[in-house]
C-alpha cells in the first residue's frame, strides 16, 4: 500500500479564520456596521419597580430635536405570543412573555417606557434625558427574602417545559434509613451576563421585507421572534449577525428592544438602530435568578448514598414561570436510587429570568457539590473517592446506559494533573506564610441536548476546487466557523485553506440557536452530512465521466483526499476535483445536507462528564481568597478543535471562578434597581484573578449522539468549576459554605 493517510483536519487546533478581523478591528458587529439615512432610537427605562406610568411628557425632549417619540401611547400594538419558549427549539424565542409599552403597567425597573429617536446617537440621548415621567409607584419586590410569604409551586418551570415535582423511589425512607446525612442550604445571588458587546439590533425595510442585523446566538430565532411579534411571514424577515461579542445566555432569547428596532423603522419610513448601554444590559436580556437550593443527602454505612433530596428556590418574573432547571444533572449524575426534586417560585419585579452560563447546572451541580463535600468529611471520606463510588453508570432516572459516559476517565487524569492525594487533604490545608493553602474538587456535567428540527447546511464545490459552507448559525466567540471548515475539509476530502465557511445570515440553511452547548454537534452533523453527500455526488459524476480514469469504477472503491479522487487501493488512478467539474462543464457542484437528530428520547441517558480540582489560598484575616490553580479534564465526546475547545473551557472555569468568589447583582429595596449595573461594580474576574489552568480532554466515541460524536463543551467548563474552588475554600478554612459567591465578608 502507497496510499498517504492524510491527517484529519478535525481535532487539529486551527487559528480561528475571523481571529484576524477580531483584534484588528476590521470586523464590523451590530453596532457598527454601517447603513445610509439611519436614525438612533434610545429607550428610556422606568425609574420605579413596579406601578405604572400615569404620564409622559415628552415635549421637551421633541424642542431638543427628537424626530419621534414612542410610549404606550403612540407604539403599535405587537402580537401576543402565548408563552415566552413556544416552541422550544427552533421557531420564536422571546425572552418573557410580557411586552413593554403596550398599556401603562411597569412590571420591573427599567423596563422601556419611552423611545426617543433623532438623527444622531447623541441628540438621541441628549433628548431620552428630557423625558420626564409621571408614576404611580408601588412597592417592588426583587428580592428572595421580601417575597418569601408568596412562595408558590407552579406545574411546571422552564416556561411549561420542565415539570416543578419530580421524583424516584422513596426519599423520605431513605433518609429515616440513613446511617449519615447532610442537610444545607445554599444561596445564590443574581447574577447578568455582561458580554463585551452590548445587545444591538439594527432594521430597515425595502418594500414589506425587513433587514435586521442583531447580535443574537440565534439569527433564525431572532427572525421568527420578529416575524411573529409582526404579523409577518418569515420570509419577509432576514437577519444577520456576522459578528457577535459574547452572549453567555444573554442574547440567546429575543427581548423587547429587537422587535423594537424593526417596529419603529416601519413606522418611521427610516433606519433605525437601538443600542442598550451598559446600565440598560441589567434591565434588557434576562438574568440569572436569585436562588436557594438545599440539598439533603442520605448514605449508607459504606458511603453508598441512598437518598438526594434537591428543592430549589427562587425569583422569577410577574408574568413567566421561569426557573434554570438546576436539577437535571444534579439529579443524575450520581446513582442515588430515591430522589425528590422541586422547584418553588417567588414572583419577583424583574424580567423572566434566562440562560446563563451552564445554565441550571452551573448553580445545580454547585449545591450537589458543596453538599457532597460536607458528605465526604461527615464520614471520613475522600471526596473524590466518594465521587467515583457513587457515579452513575446507568442514567439512574431512565435505567438507560449513557450514549458515553468517561467521567471516572476525568477525574483520574485531573486528580493525577493535580497531585490529588487524600491523605494531603485529609491532613488539613497547608500554610504558605499567611496564606492558608486549600484542595478541593468538584464534577462537571451537562445535558446532552437534542432539538426535534432537522439541521441544515449549504455545501457547494465551486469550478476552482473551493468548497463554500454555509449555514444560519452565528459566531459569539466559540470559533465555529473554523471548526466547519474543518469538518467539512474532512468530509469532502479538502485541505482546511480550501474552505471558505459563510455564516450569520437567515438566507442560509437553519441550524439550532447556539443555546445548550447544542451547537457545535448539531452544525457538524449537518455540515458532515452536506459535505459527504457533496463529495458521493463528485465520485458519480466522474464514474460516469468517459474522460475520467475513473470511469466505470464502483464509488465506494474512490476516496477524496487533499482535493483529489482516487482508487483507494490504487492512488495512482487519480482525478483532480477540479478538473472532474471543469471537463462536464460544471461551474459548480451544490447540496443541502439535512441530518436529523435522534429523538430527545432515545433509550440512553445523555450527559457530558468532567472533574475539576482546585487549590485556593485563604488569607484567613483579610478574608481574601485567590485560586491558585485549577485542573479540568473533560469528556465532550469527539473534540473538533483543540485550541478552540481549550479556550472554550477556559473561559468557562475562569467564570466559574466568578460565579465562586466575584459575581453578584445586588437590588436596591426601595425601588427594585440593580444597585451595581456597571463593569465598575458587578465583579468579574480580571488577568490578575486568573489562576493556572491546566486542561485535559478525554476523547470518547459516542455513535450515538451525531455522526461525528460531539457532545458539546459550551457550558461544561464552567460547572464544577465553583464547587472545586468553594470545596477548596472550605478546605483551607474550615468554615460551611452557604453563600455563592463566597465573598471576604462571609469569611471573616
Ligand atoms: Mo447558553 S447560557 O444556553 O446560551
Amino acid at each position: 500500500m502507497t496510499a498517504t493517510v492524510s491527517k484529519p483536519l478535525v481535532g487539529r487546533g486551527f487559528d480561528r479564520l475571523d481571529g484576524r478581523a477580531k483584534v484588528t478591528g476590521s470586523a464590523h458587529y451590530t453596532a457598527e456596521i454601517p447603513i445610509p439615512d439611519l436614525a438612533h432610537a434610545v429607550i428610556v427605562g422606568a425609574r420605579v419597580g413596579s406601578g405604572a406610568v400615569r404620564s409622559i411628557d415628552t415635549r421637551a425632549a421633541r424642542a431638543a430635536g427628537a424626530i419621534a417619540v414612542f410610549t404606550h401611547a403612540n407604539l403599535p400594538r405587537v402580537a401576543a405570543l402565548p408563552s415566552a419558549w413556544p416552541s422550544g427549539f427552533g421557531g420564536p424565542a422571546p425572552g418573557q412573555t410580557f411586552f413593554p409599552m403596550q398599556d401603562t403597567t411597569i412590571h420591573y425597573f427599567g423596563q422601556p417606557v419611552a423611545v426617543v429617536v433623532a438623527d444622531t446617537f447623541e441628540a438621541a440621548k441628549y433628548a431620552a434625558e428630557l423625558i420626564e415621567v409621571d408614576y404611580d409607584a408601588a412597592p417592588a419586590v426583587v428580592r428572595l427574602d421580601d417575597g418569601r410569604d408568596r412562595i408558590y409551586q407552579p406545574e411546571k418551570v422552564f416556561c411549561g417545559m420542565v415539570p416543578a415535582r419530580q421524583s424516584r423511589g422513596d426519599f423520605a425512607a431513605a433518609a429515616a434509613a440513613a446511617a449519615h446525612s447532610v442537610d444545607v442550604t445554599y444561596h445564590f445571588a443574581a447574577n447578568h451576563h455582561n458580554p463585551i458587546e452590548c445587545s444591538a439590533t439594527a432594521a430597515f425595510w425595502e418594500g414589506d421585507t425587513v433587514t435586521v442585523y442583531d447580535a443574537t446566538q440565534g439569527v433564525t430565532a431572532t427572525q421568527a421572534t420578529i416575524a411573529a411579534y409582526l404579523g409577518i411571514s418569515v420570509a419577509h424577515v432576514r437577519v444577520v449577525a456576522n459578528y457577535v461579542g459574547g452572549g453567555f445566555g444573554g442574547k440567546a432569547m429575543m427581548w423587547p428592544h429587537v422587535t423594537l428596532a424593526p417596529t419603529i423603522a416601519r413606522e418611521l419610513g427610516r433606519p433605525v438602530k437601538v443600542v442598550l448601554n451598559r446600565e440598560q444590559m441589567f434591565y434588557g436580556t434576562g438574568l440569572r435568578e436569585e436562588q436557594e437550593q438545599r440539598v439533603v443527602l442520605a448514605c449508607d454505612g459504606d458511603g453508598v448514598c441512598t437518598g438526594l433530596l434537591h428543592h430549589k428556590l427562587s425569583v422569577t418574573s410577574q408574568f413567566d414561570d421561569w426557573a434554570e432547571v438546576s436539577l437535571e444533572v444534579a439529579g443524575k449524575a450520581y446513582g442515588i436510587p430515591h430522589w425528590d426534586g422541586q422547584y418553588r417560585l417567588i414572583r419577583g419585579n424583574t424580567m423572566t429570568p434566562t440562560f446563563m452560563r451552564g445554565p441550571g447546572e452551573a448553580s445545580g451541580m454547585v449545591a450537589l457539590e458543596c453538599a457532597l463535600d460536607e458528605l465526604a468529611d461527615e464520614i471520613g471520606s475522600d471526596p473524590v473517592e466518594l465521587r467515583l463510588r457513587n457515579h452513575a453508570a446507568i442514567d439512574p432516572e431512565s435505567g438507560h446506559p449513557w450514549t458515553s459516559d468517561g467521567y471516572a476517565d476525568c477525574v483520574r487524569v485531573a486528580a493525577e494533573r493535580f497531585g490529588w492525594s487524600a491523605e494531603h487533604r485529609r491532613a488539613g490545608p497547608r500554610r504558605d506564610g499567611n496564606w492558608l493553602l486549600g484542595w478541593g474538587m468538584g464534577s462537571a456535567g451537562y445535558p446532552v441536548y437534542l432539538p426535534g428540527q432537522p439541521q441544515r447546511a449549504h455545501a457547494r464545490l465551486l469550478a476552482d476546487g473551493m468548497l463554500v459552507v454555509r449555514a444560519a448559525t452565528q459566531d459569539f466567540g466559540t470559533g465555529v466557523a473554523t471548526a466547519m471548515a474543518q469538518v467539512a475539509g474532512d468530509a469532502m476530502g479538502l485541505p482546511f485553506h480550501r474552505v471558505r465557511v459563510e455564516i450569520g445570515d437567515t438566507r442560509y440553511p437553519n441550524i439550532v440557536a447556539a443555546v445548550g452547548s447544542m451547537g457545535a454537534g448539531m452544525i457538524s452533523a449537518a455540515v458532515h452530512t452536506a459535505c459527504s453527500d457533496l463529495r458521493a455526488q463528485l465520485i458519480s459524476v466522474a464514474v460516469g465521466d468517459p474522460g475520467s480514469p475513473l470511469h466505470g469504477r464502483a464509488p465506494a472503491e474512490i476516496e477524496g483526499i487533499e482535493g483529489v479522487l482516487r482508487i483507494r487501493s490504487d492512488p495512482a488512478i487519480a482525478d483532480d476535483y477540479a478538473a472532474v467539474l471543469s471537463r462536464n462543464h460544471l461551474t459548480d457542484l451544490e447540496t443541502i445536507g439535512t441530518w436529523q437528530p435522534p429523538a430527545q428520547d432515545i433509550p440512553y441517558g445523555k450527559i457530558t462528564f468532567g472533574a475539576q480540582f482546585a487549590e485556593v489560598a485563604v488569607d484567613p484575616d483579610l478574608g481574601l481568597v485567590r485560586v491558585r490553580r485549577m485542573v479540568g479534564a473533560f469528556a465532550p465526546g469527539r473534540v473538533l478543535n483543540a485550541k478552540l475547545a481549550r479556550s472554550q473551557v477556559l473561559g468557562g472555569m475562569n467564570w466559574g471562578l466568578s460565579q465562586a468568589l466575584m459575581e453578584a447583582t445586588l437590588c436596591d429595596p426601595r425601588d427594585g434597581r440593580w444597585a451595581n449595573s456597571s463593569l465598575l461594580e458587578y465583579l468579574l474576574p480580571v488577568h490578575a484573578d486568573a489562576p493556572e489552568v491546566d486542561i485535559r480532554f478525554v476523547e470518547m466515541q459516542d455513535e450515538i449522539v451525531n455522526p461525528l460524536g460531539v457532545k458539546g463543551l459550551g457550558e461544561l467548563g464552567m460547572i464544577g468549576a465553583a464547587a472545586a474552588i468553594l470545596s477548596a475554600v472550605r478546605h483551607a478554612t474550615g468554615r460551611p459554605i452557604r453563600e455563592i459567591p463566597l465573598r471576604i465578608e462571609h469569611l471573616l
